[in-house]
């Protein structure tokens, strides 16, 4: 083997293989790269100055761990949002910078910035990949912008008004349910897993026409759904889980891969059945028939829908949206349901005014059901379902990660490179957004009822649920 000197890097007379070079050069290489990684973090760390940060755990923890996902992080995020006001730093280890925002002036410019500048945060993200795939929710960039394209005949009101019906069956069934509880002598059930069932079970008639009645018995299925997401917000909660290596050797990680599997194998059967009754019939003797007999489902849209070249989705991009879907929609919409029926159980005047303008609405119609231009007629029901939105949305954070720097409106700069997590709650609950967040809406209501009488409710509702550059402005 050739022998190289290396007496120009003042080695004398030691000579080298070509391996050692190679170690040398891969060792500078290593070496100019966490320099430069180090002196980025203290450039940051100097551009971060200008952002307020409350106390660190240590210089090593940073904030780690201080917001737990419980009932004290949410006090926590409250008590942020009252010292801070609109922003505030977050630092994870000593390298990571994450700034938490609470204030719609703030949020703007990271939400209105192109998807390339504040594109969605991959860490926060990555353990559902293996899931959902390159859906909406995780996919970025043309991608993100074509399929976002392609899915807007998905969202066209004469597909969305057949859907109402099938919302009303599956809420049917989960109210026999609960009769049949009741009747039995139960008196305490849990709101949010008979509530999960039931937008599991709309979502499936919605997305595959899939009848599996999985709010009366069990369903392979949804019962992987179920464990899927649980075992995502478990991973959050133990750093070490989060590598992948590590993740995939515990129970919980094999456990996630076999429900993994089970979902995509169901959602890859519907695509494959549903093919091949495609062709037969020819595009528009599909729509025809699908019209005319039922429900457009999500997957039809999917399997139908080009871009503007003419091309249509793979079958691994039909698969990603559809179970993006049954994820983004199962869950998001039972917590939103199960506070709005605690709020209106811990407010019974306000579900008595609930209750009198559907009957009232309902009134002399047969059968008794509401259908899609009934919702526009339900103004206060539809504003103690915001109210109670604001008061516990049920996505609590969003995270960007920002490739440029960008600008807030009183001139300090998020600085490329940093995190930001857009607090929905804490903007929700902000005193300079919202006049007193946790308590006037009640009192207030209840004040304006006294002098106003029922008809009051409504206006005092909608004023209280009013931010307050909304409210100077009326
Ligand atoms: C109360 C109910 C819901 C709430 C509070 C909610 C909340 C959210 C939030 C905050 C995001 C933004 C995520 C981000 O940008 O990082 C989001 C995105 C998304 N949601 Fe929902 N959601 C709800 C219902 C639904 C339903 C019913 C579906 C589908 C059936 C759905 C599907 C999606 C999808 C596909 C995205 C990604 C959109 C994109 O990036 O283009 N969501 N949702």
């Amino acid at each position: 083997m050739p022998r190289l000197s290396l007496s120009w890097l003042g080695l004398g007379s030691v000579a080298a293989s070509p391996w050692l070079l190679l170690l040398l050069v891969g060792a500078s290489w290593l070496l100019a790269r966490v320099l430069t990684r180090i002196y980025a973090c203290y450039e940051n760390s100097r551009r971060l100055q200008c952002f307020p940060q409350p106390p660190q755990r240590s210089w090593l923890l940073g904030h780690l761990g201080l917001i737990q996902s419980s009932e004290e992080g949410v006090l926590y995020v409250q008590d942020l949002v009252r010292t801070f006001g609109d922003v505030c730093l977050w630092r994870v280890g000593p390298l990571h910078a994450v700034i938490r925002i609470f204030h719609p002036t703030c949020i703007k410019p990271v939400l209105f910035a192109p998807a390339v500048v504040a594109p969605k945060d991959k860490i926060f993200y990555s353990f559902l990949k293996p899931w959902l795939g390159d859906g909406l929710l995780l996919s970025s960039g043309d991608k993100w912008s074509r399929h976002r394209r392609m899915l807007t005949p998905a969202f066209h009101f004469n597909i969305l008004k057949p859907y109402v019906k099938i919302f009303n069956d599956s809420t049917n069934v989960m109210h026999a349910k609960w009769q049949r509880l009741i009747s039995e002598g139960n008196t305490r059930l849990d709101m949010f897993e008979h509530i999960s069932l039931m937008t599991l079970d709309s979502l499936q008639k919605c997305i595959f026409s899939f009848e599996s009645n999985c709010q009366e018995k069990p369903s392979d299925y949804i019962a992987a759904i179920l464990e899927l997401s649980a075992l995502v917000a478990k991973r959050h909660q133990n750093l070490l889980l989060h590598m992948d290596f590590l993740y995939y050797l515990t129970a919980d990680g094999r456990r996630f891969r076999k429900a993994c599997h089970l979902v995509h194998n169901f959602t890859d059967a519907v695509i494959q059945e549903r093919r091949r009754t495609l062709p037969d019939h020819g595009i528009d003797d599909f729509l025809l028939a699908k019209t005319k007999s039922k429900t457009l489902d999500f997957i039809d849209v999917l399997l139908l829908t080009k871009d503007e070249d003419g091309k249509t989705l793979s079958d691994e991009d039909i698969r990603a949206e559809a179970d993006t879907f049954m994820f983004g929609g199962h869950d998001t919409t039972a917590s939103g349901l199960s506070w709005v029926l605690y709020n209106l159980a811990k407010h019974p005047e306000h579900q008595e005014h609930c209750r009198q303008e559907v009957q009232e609405l309902l009134r002399d119609r047969d059968p008794t059901e509401i259908e899609w231009d009934d919702l526009a007629q339900l103004p206060f029901l539809t504003m103690c379902i915001k109210e109670s939105l604001r008061l516990h949305p049920p996505v609590m954070a969003i995270s960007r990660c920002c490739t440029q720097d960008i600008k807030l409106p009183d001139g300090r700069v998020i600085p490329k490179g940093v995190i930001c997590r857009i607090s929905i709650f804490g903007t929700h609950h902000n005193p300079a957004v919202w006049p007193e967040p946790e308590e006037l809406h009640r009192t207030d209501v209840r004040h304006e009822r006294d002098e106003g009488g029922a008809g009051a409710d409504a206006a005092a509702l909608s004023g209280a649920a009013r931010p307050r550059g909304a409210a100077q402005e009326a």
